[in-house]
């Protein structure tokens, strides 16, 4: 079954309102109050749809206000069930420190579509398009992976662009990219938007190979499976975040999980701007109005579309 087209404008309106709530603090140096500002008019509006949802994909797995938790029911509680997944700020460093690719960002699916993960790492290896399914496999190692990756694009290694997460734990990973002369473009922080890096028209990477939010893995699978493209996931887990796993009924804690381990059916995927990025541009103060663009991705109906709003202040 399809979801009713009809939902995309009022999940929209959920990551916009809050981008806008977490844009008053871009510059203010304090995450934890844009991580709020976002959340509560995101509550809020997802609180006003006519639907049954349930948290599968939040920012914390219990009842830890004033996180979106993963099995909190949002909705007026009367309508279709659909599993939610939600970053309200992805980006909380780049919101306090006034830096580009901040975006608050939503998936929705059918109940039971998504998959509940804990919110621990993922390693993950995300392509773009147009090449055979299944292509990379975390278990292949670094080398392989590029090598078939140039095969299957008919690129040379040394034009195969790749995005890491810049930090210490992926120093093993930029030896191997170096020594085979691979590009790569580093990011700060922000692994969904260096993810999605590797789609569209003209992708600015090839491949996206980091260790990054599990969570943010599933939102990524979403805008995935709607786009094209592939990833492959693996959760990484020490013992207490295995007993908060199995709760959520993972077992295989050595699991890879493709794209259709992580999403079934159809998928509405929203990301509006707080900062301007990749994805969208930013939140803009007009003085008696705001200016929001979002990025929307609807599967069954095709959409692939950039939407800019106002609101009244
Ligand atoms: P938040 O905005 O929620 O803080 O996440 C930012 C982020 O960079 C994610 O995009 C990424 O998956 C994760 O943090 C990486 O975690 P860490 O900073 O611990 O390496």
């Amino acid at each position: 079954m399809a979801i009713d087209k009809k939902f995309l404008n009022l999940f929209i309106k959920a990551t916009e309102k809050a981008a806008i709530g977490a844009s008053k603090f871009i510059g203010k140096k304090d995450k934890i109050a844009a991580d709020k500002g976002a959340v509560d008019p995101m509550r809020r509006e997802l609180n006003k749809i006519n639907m049954q949802g349930t948290v599968v994909i939040g920012e914390g797995e219990m009842d830890e206000a004033p996180m979106l938790y993963i099995g909190e029911r949002l909705g007026t509680l009367n309508g279709p069930e659909f599993d939610i997944a939600v970053d309200p700020l992805e980006g909380t460093k780049f919101t306090a420190n006034g830096q580009p690719n901040a975006f608050s960002v939503l998936a929705i699916s059918e109940k039971n579509c998504l998959l509940s993960a804990p919110d621990t790492y993922m390693e993950k290896i995300v392509i773009g398009n147009g090449l055979p399914k299944n292509l990379m496999d975390l278990d292949n190692g670094v080398e392989n992976n590029i090598r078939l990756l140039a095969e299957a694009k008919n690129k040379k290694i040394s034009d195969i662009q790749a995005c890491v997460l810049k930090r210490p734990r992926h120093d093993h990973i930029v030896k191997i990219l170096n020594d085979l002369k691979v590009k790569i473009n580093f990011i700060t922080d922000g692994d969904i938007a260096g993810a999605l890096s590797v789609i569209g028209d003209k992708p600015k990477n090839d491949i996206y190979y980091s260790t990054g939010g599990g969570p943010e893995g599933v939102i990524v699978a979403a805008a995935l499976s709607c786009y094209g493209g592939q990833i492959q996931g693996r959760l990484v887990l020490n013992d207490e975040e295995k007993i908060r796993a199995k709760k959520l009924g993972i077992t295989d804690f050595k699991k890879k999980y493709n794209i259709d381990d992580m999403v079934k059916g159809d998928v509405i995927f929203c990301a509006t701007g707080v900062t301007s990025g990749d994805l969208a541009n930013g939140v803009k103060d007009l003085g008696n109005e705001y200016e929001v663009n979002s990025f929307v991705l609807h599967k069954s109906e095709n959409t692939i579309k950039n939407i800019k709003n106002i609101y009244n202040k």
